[in-house]
């Protein structure tokens, strides 16, 4: 749409230019100039259009355009083409973009280790129990904590469970021994792979599969969606289904764009999100399973399921992860996750 012009239009009468003016004058600027302004919004994230978090930001993108009317344009930037998730954040912050859905494990390294959380091993039993954190008040004072690094939470949403792979079955802690396992920026992680007997290797997900191709380490974890996505059952002998660990996602927006967005546009992207991001909600059980019968299918890599007395051995394995964290965060998240978990379901 037009922004108002500088100069009044030979069509208009002058009276009539004077009092739009004079009327304009009295709206406050931002008012003014919002009410008719296009806003592209740039939505940047690391992996492919495929996957919950992929297809989450393409049904955001469609719900924006067509609710205004084209006047909101989203641009959707997936698979790490813009920002890899080293960098995402910083250009989140710098303005660079306006949307970015990190990992959950991405945010201990801004300065927000409590989100790290979510990345003890086995820590939920199912996305029921995710959900009474992430959209109770633990979730929003996850949220809260954002605003000191000038970004805004605004909603939750899930891959599902990890499971690992390497080119051996990964079933006892002594299948980990001297595996370079690849691991997200989360100390959390790190220390699950040191506790397994493993060295933990920090890479971005976009050098992942790369890195598992030229043997610069030996296995990694991820959900099977991810690990389908990106072609690692390509290099990649045997997945163990651990269902070991969450994989989640924050959708984050930097606050100065957001608090200049004007009041009914902001409404109507965040009403576009929460409905995107509860339809990723539902889908990524599914999503995770097409992509195991996919890897079935392909009889690339071995599939391994674990027997409840391994499930137990690899659990008494990293308890002193749990420990850790509590001495880094303090004992009162714990409270708070607890206190979450004991909620009844919603
Ligand atoms: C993602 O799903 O955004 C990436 C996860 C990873 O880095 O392993």
């Amino acid at each position: 749409m037009a922004a108002m012009s500088a100069h009044p239009p030979q069509q208009i009468p002058r009276r009539q230019w004077l009092a739009t003016c004079a009327g304009a004058a009295l709206l406050p600027f931002a008012q003014a100039s919002a009410a008719q302004r296009d806003i592209t919004l740039r939505f940047s994230h690391v992996v492919t259009e495929d996957t919950p978090k992929g297809r989450a930001a393409s049904r955001f993108k469609a719900l924006v355009e067509a609710r205004s009317s084209g006047r909101i344009t989203v641009q959707v930037f997936p698979d790490g083409q813009l920002y890899g998730d080293h960098d995402e954040m910083q250009a989140l912050q710098l303005g660079a973009v306006d949307m970015v859905a990190p990992s959950l494990s991405k945010f201990g390294r801004i300065g927000l280790p409590e989100f790290e959380l979510f990345d003890l091993p086995f820590l939920f039993e199912d996305l029921s129990e995710v959900r009474r954190v992430t959209l109770g008040a633990l979730g929003q004072r996850l949220f809260n904590g954002l605003k000191r690094q000038g970004l805004v939470g605004l909603g939750f949403f899930d891959n599902g469970f990890k499971q690992m792979s390497a080119n051996r079955p990964l079933l006892a802690p002594t299948d980990f021994a001297g595996l370079r396992m690849r691991v997200q920026a989360s100390r959390v992680i790190a220390d699950q792979m040191r506790a397994l007997g493993a060295r933990p290797v920090t890479l971005a997900f976009s050098e992942t599969r790369r890195a598992l191709a030229t043997g610069v380490v030996d296995g990694t974890e991820n959900p099977v969606s991810n690990f389908w996505t990106q072609g690692m059952h390509q290099v990649q002998s045997d997945l163990s289904l651990t269902n070991h660990g969450y994989l989640g996602y924050a959708v984050v927006t930097n606050q100065r764009f957001w608090e200049h967005l004007q009041a009914d546009d902001r409404e109507l992207i965040n009403q576009a999100l929460q409905e995107a991001l509860e339809d990723a909600r539902q889908i990524a059980d599914v999503q995770n399973e097409a992509a195991l019968a996919a890897l079935r299918r392909s009889n690339t890599t071995r599939i391994h399921r674990l027997s409840a007395g391994q499930r137990v051995r690899l659990q008494q394995a990293v308890l002193p992860v749990h420990q850790a964290l509590a001495r880094r965060i303090g004992p009162d998240w714990f409270q708070a996750l607890q206190d979450a978990l004991a909620q009844p379901s919603a």
